[in-house]
């Protein structure tokens, strides 16, 4: 069990991740979705201690990553698998971080059968893996100590399309064997098949979570009005997960009468609504579209 409560870092006046809240559950697999620079990185970073949080906590297995005894057999992580030491063979720092947690050596062998190298392969220095090697070399780390929660930022990043196939495989059994499974990424493709439970996070704020059917199946509307601001707080009142779409107007997640009574009742001048069709993946896009006209500023 993950739990975040009122999670924020600031980076000076900058807001990397705003007052996020949400449960990663055992049994299942939590998709951590949203577009570069959302703040997924930064979020899993406080969550295993290795950044201070600005306010708010992340406990794991009811504590912070910090205050867990031994906390590598009991929390697998897998935050950037570029950066496992080049010189070493994969058996080396699989054996490393055996020897870290106390696993016996017979573990090593079990682990790498698990991730899929070969022992040759495990003997090569990790300068010369693929990225997807080494995907599953940093997956094979973050399992040796045979923890009951698991955090992978983007673990999918560089394996082709066997391999992201097979990393689903693995984690769908860890969940089924009651593990609790935090994955993020930038594709909404890489986590809609192996995910349960979605959190969906923009410029550092969660836009909708849920279990995958609710937000799958949510009826989503695209909205404008005269007054944007009123629009905007009106929406976010009503609970209706409002996230500003490029060319104005907003993606909410509610239904067109829902929208009418709320326009009525706030006094809003409605200037445009219509049903966007496919609710998370139309907040996707508009998360998405938003990054981009961001990069292109
Ligand atoms: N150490 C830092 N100092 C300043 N800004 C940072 C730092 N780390 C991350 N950021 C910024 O925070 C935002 C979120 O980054 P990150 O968590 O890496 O996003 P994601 O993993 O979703 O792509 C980005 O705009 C990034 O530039
Ligand atoms: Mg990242």
């Amino acid at each position: 069990m993950i739990q975040i409560e009122n999670l924020a870092k600031r980076y000076g006046a900058f807001t990397a991740v705003d007052d996020i809240t949400f449960t990663a559950r055992p049994g299942r697999v939590t998709g951590f979705l949203g577009p570069n620079g959302a703040g997924k990185s930064t979020a899993m970073r406080m969550m295993c201690g290795l950044t201070p949080a600005t306010s708010g906590t992340a406990h794991i297995l009811g504590r912070p990553y910090r205050s867990l005894p031994n906390p590598t057999t009991h929390v697998g992580v897998m935050l950037d698998a570029g950066a496992q030491h080049a010189g070493r063979t994969g058996r080396e720092v699989l054996g490393l971080a055996a020897i870290l947690v106390g696993a016996g050596r017979g573990q090593v062998d079990s682990v790498l059968d698990r991730i899929g190298l070969t022992s040759r392969e495990a003997e090569r220095r990790v300068g010369n893996y693929s990225l997807g090697m080494r995907q599953r070399l940093g997956l094979g780390a973050a399992l040796i100590g045979d923890p009951s929660v698991l955090i992978l930022d983007e673990p999918a990043n560089g394996l082709d399309p066997g391999g992201i196939h097979w990393m689903r495989e693995l984690l769908r059994s860890y969940a089924q064997e009651g593990g609790t499974v935090l994955l993020s990424s930038h594709l909404l493709s890489e986590v809609e098949q192996v995910a349960d439970d979605l959190v969906l996070i923009g410029r550092g704020r969660i836009v909708a979570q849920g279990t995958k059917e609710e937000l799958l199946s949510s009826a989503g509307v695209v909205v404008d009005a005269t007054d944007r601001e009123a629009l905007h707080a009106a929406l976010h009142r009503a609970g209706f997960s409002p996230v500003a779409r490029p060319r104005g107007g907003f993606a909410a997640q509610a239904g067109t009468a829902q929208i009418g009574e709320l326009a009525l009742a706030e006094g809003l001048v409605i200037t445009n609504l219509s049903s966007s069709g496919g609710g998370l993946e139309e907040m996707f896009l508009t998360l998405t579209a938003d990054d981009a006209r961001e990069v292109a500023a």
